[in-house]
This record gives C-alpha cells, structure tokens and sequence, in this order.
C-alpha cells in the first residue's frame, strides 16, 4: 500500500520542510530525481502545482506531491506571481525590481500564496488546497530572517515582516503554513476512506 510520497522538487530543504508540516503522517517522503525536469508552464499557482505533481506521479508510478508559490501585488496586476523567482537573478534583484516598478504608489497591498497539489500514482489529481496570507509592500527591507521576499512583506496583524518574525510564527501564519494546515485534514479523509495506508 502507499506510503512513499515523492516531493515534485529536487530541492533538499523541501524534504525537511514537508517533513516537518506532515510529522503526523508516516509516509517516505523522497525528492524527485534531478534529471526529471518539469516545465512550469501553467498560469496559476495552482496549475503549476497540479502539472508537477501530476507528472512526477505518472513518470515515476508513485505517489507524489508538489507545492506552487509567490508573490502578488495588487498595484501590479498581480506580478510577479508565478514569476515570483524568475523576477530577477538574486534576491535582492528581485526585491529591487519589484520596489522600482512600485515606486511610490500608495497602494501597498499584496498576498503571498501557496498552492499544494498531490496526485497518485495514475496522475490523477486527489488533493488541491491553497493558503493565502496578507500583507503590505515596505518602501525599504527590514529584518534578518527568512528568504525571498520577506524583508519586504510586512503583515499588519503582527506589525512585523516575514523577515523580523521568529520562524515559527512565520510558519503559523504564513501562506505555506496555512496551506499546509488546510491539507492535513484532506489527507486525513483520504487515510479515512482508506485511499491511503495508516500502517
Ligand atoms: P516556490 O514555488 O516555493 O519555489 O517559490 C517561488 C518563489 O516565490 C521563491 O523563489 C520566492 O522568490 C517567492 N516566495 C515563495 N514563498 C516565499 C516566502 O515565504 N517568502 C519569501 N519569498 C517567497
């Protein structure tokens, strides 16, 4: 019965990362194999999050999930979205760029979100949940931690960026976070309908 679940990344920090969020469960989670490479060519977050747990699942005949994010800002039309990591070459490429096309707009919102799919072995799609968190564009970075985008995100219910807050509160109220919180009881139904093997 399954158990192995293969992350649609060979990214080694996601296998700790979902390791962590889906502790409660028992499965084998393994990266997919760095030459399965998977072209992102879908318009939303959640496409691009179905086309590579879908692909992987149907190449490798596993079980297998992958995750979408990034970054939209309203005054921007909702760039970069999906073009969250391709907005410039570092980090602070891509922040720069993005403060530089903001300029000095007012409108400062904008929202992180997450999308995760899982697909079995078929790659047919048995599970789609997303996790949204808002936020606030600064004019300038503040704070230390995380990655990305997160000097500049600041969430007006904790006063805080990402970048400032302790990495468990991030975790808590980020959009993977909450994406994460949203999927767990999805997996449950499926171990419930006994889609999934609990031994
Ligand atoms: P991925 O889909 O998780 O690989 O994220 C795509 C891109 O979105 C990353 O390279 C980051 O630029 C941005 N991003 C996603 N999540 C976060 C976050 O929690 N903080 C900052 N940037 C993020």
């Amino acid at each position: 019965m399954f158990k192995k679940l293969v992350i649609a990344s060979s990214n080694a920090g996601k296998i700790r990362e979902m390791g962590g969020l889906l502790r409660d469960f028992d499965f084998e989670l393994a990266l997919k194999p760095p030459e399965l490479d998977i072209e992102e060519t879908g318009k939303t977050f959640m496409e691009n999050a179905i086309l590579k747990a879908s692909y992987i699942a149907t190449t490798l005949k596993q079980w297998s999930i992958a995750d979408d994010s990034g970054l939209m800002v309203n005054a921007l039309n909702g760039q970069p979205g999906i073009y969250s990591a391709r907005y410039g070459k570092t980090d602070f490429d891509r922040i720069n760029r993005l403060l530089t096309e903001l300029k000095n707009n007012t409108n400062r919102q904008a929202q992180f979100v997450c999308a995760i799919a899982i697909a079995n072995p078929e790659g047919e799609v048995v599970i789609q949940t997303e996790g949204i968190c808002e936020g606030e564009i600064l004019t300038q970075v503040r704070g230390e931690s995380g990655f990305g985008y997160d000097p500049i995100f600041f969430v007006p219910e904790f006063k805080q960026t990402f970048a400032e807050m302790p990495p468990d509160l991030k975790q808590k109220v980020s959009h993977r976070g909450k994406a994460f919180a949203n999927l767990i009881p999805l997996i449950n139904h499926l171990f419930d309908r006994n889609i999934f093997d609990r031994k």
